[in-house]
C-alpha cells in the first residue's frame, strides 16, 4: 500500500471547510493506503500565536480528527513536536536548499508583506513541510490547492537530495499531491475561503442552535433583496453548502425555489441548518465523549508518536550516513 502523509495546523476545533475540503478525504484514504496524520504544531508558531492555548488547540484538533473518523489503529495520529526527527531533517534540508526557491513561494510573499518583522521560520516553513513528508518517504500527500507550490518544492528538494547524496539508490520518493474533489469552501461571509482567523466558519461540533445562529445572517445572492426577487443558486454560497449537506432532491428543490422566488433565503437556510446539524451530529457526539477523557486522547497521540518515530528513526539513520556524519559510538 502506498504511504500517505498529511498535516493540519492546531487551530482548535475543526470547521466544516477543513472537514469537507480535507478531512473526509483523509478518512477515506485510510482504506487503501498506509497513512500517517500529523498535527503540525511547529508550523503553527511561524506567525504570532498564543502560547497559552497551543496545547489545548492541539488536543482539540486531535479530538476533531478522531471524531471525524480517523482510526488511530490503522493510521498513526500524532503531534509534530513529539517526533523531534522532523526538525532534525528540516535543518539538514535547510542547509542544501537555495534561498531563492523559498523567496519565490507565494504564501511567503503574501504573509511577509503583511508583517513588519519577518520570522526566518516563515521563510523556511516549506522546508519543515518537506521534512514532514520525506521523513516517512510518503508517496502521496492530500493537500488543498494552496499547498501545491509547497509540495512542488518538496519534490524538488527530494530530487536534489537524492542526486547529491544518493545518486546510486534514491532514498526519497517524489511525493505526489492528492487533490480533493471538494473545491475550496467559502466562508459564511461569501468573500473569502473559510478560515478560523477570518471568523467566517462553522465548527464541526457546534450545536444545532449555534449553527442556525451562524447561518441566519450569512450572505446569499445579493440579487435577492426581498423574498420576491429571484436569485441564481450557482452564485450563492449557501447553495454550495446545500450540495454538501442536503440530499439530491432537496438540492434540486432549493435551486428551483431560488430561481422562481418561491422560497425566501431564510427558508432555504432553515433546511440547510437542519441538514448540517444532522450530518454533524455523530461527530459532535464522539467529540463530546473524547473531550470527557483527555487522557485517552493523549494516550492515542503518544502511541501515534511512538509508531511514527520508529519510521522516522529508520529514515534518519540512512540520511545521516548518506550526508557523511560520524555515527554515535
Ligand atoms: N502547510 C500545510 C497547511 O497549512 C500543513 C502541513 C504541514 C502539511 N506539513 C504538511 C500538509 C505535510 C501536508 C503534508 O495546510
Amino acid at each position: 500500500m502506498a504511504r500517505v502523509f498529511s498535516g493540519i495546523q492546531p487551530s482548535g476545533e475543526m470547521h466544516i471547510g477543513n472537514w469537507l475540503g480535507a478531512i473526509q478525504n483523509w478518512v477515506a484514504l485510510q482504506d487503501a493506503h498506509d497513512a500517517l496524520y500529523c498535527i503540525v504544531d511547529q508550523h503553527a508558531i511561524t506567525g504570532s500565536y498564543d502560547p497559552a492555548s497551543l496545547a489545548s488547540r492541539t488536543r482539540e484538533m486531535a479530538i476533531s480528527l478522531l471524531a471525524a473518523g480517523l482510526d488511530p489503529e490503522r493510521s498513526p495520529l500524532y503531534v509534530q513536536s513529539h517526533v523531534p526527527e522532523h526538525t532534525e531533517l528540516a535543518w539538514l534540508l535547510t542547509s542544501v536548499t537555495p534561498l531563492g526557491e523559498l523567496e519565490r513561494m507565494t504564501q511567503f510573499k503574501d504573509k511577509s508583506q503583511r508583517t513588519e518583522s519577518i520570522p526566518a521560520g516563515l521563510l523556511s516553513y516549506p522546508i519543515l513541510m518537506a521534512a514532514d513528508i520525506l521523513l516517512y518517504r510518503a508517496e502521496r500527500v492530500p493537500v488543498g490547492d494552496d499547498q501545491l507550490q509547497h509540495l512542488e518544492l518538496a519534490r524538488e528538494i527530494a530530487r536534489r537530495w537524492n542526486a547529491t547524496f544518493a545518486s546510486d539508490a534514491p532514498v526519497f520518493p517524489e511525493p505526489q499531491p492528492i487533490l480533493t474533489t471538494a473545491s475550496r469552501i467559502m466562508g459564511l461571509d461569501g468573500e473569502a475561503k473559510m478560515s478560523k482567523s477570518l471568523g467566517n466558519t462553522v465548527g464541526v461540533t457546534e450545536s444545532p442552535e449555534a449553527i442556525w445562529q451562524k447561518l441566519r445572517p450569512a450572505k446569499t445572492d445579493p440579487a435577492r433583496q426581498t423574498k420576491r426577487d429571484p436569485g441564481t443558486p450557482e452564485i450563492c454560497n449557501l447553495y454550495a453548502l446545500h450540495r454538501h449537506f442536503s440530499p439530491a432532491e432537496t438540492v434540486e428543490h432549493v435551486a428551483e425555489q431560488c430561481r422562481t422566488a418561491g422560497w425566501g433565503c431564510i427558508d432555504c437556510k432553515r433546511v440547510l441548518s437542519d441538514n448540517m446539524a444532522a450530518a454533524l451530529a455523530p461527530i459532535r457526539e464522539r467529540s463530546a465523549e473524547l473531550t470527557a477523557s483527555p487522557e485517552r486522547v493523549d494516550a492515542i497521540l503518544a502511541d501515534g508518536a511512538t509508531r511514527a518515530r520508529r519510521l522516522a528513526q529508520e529514515t534518519m539513520l540512512v540520511v545521516r550516513e548518506r550526508m557523511g556524519f560520524l555515527r554515535e559510538g
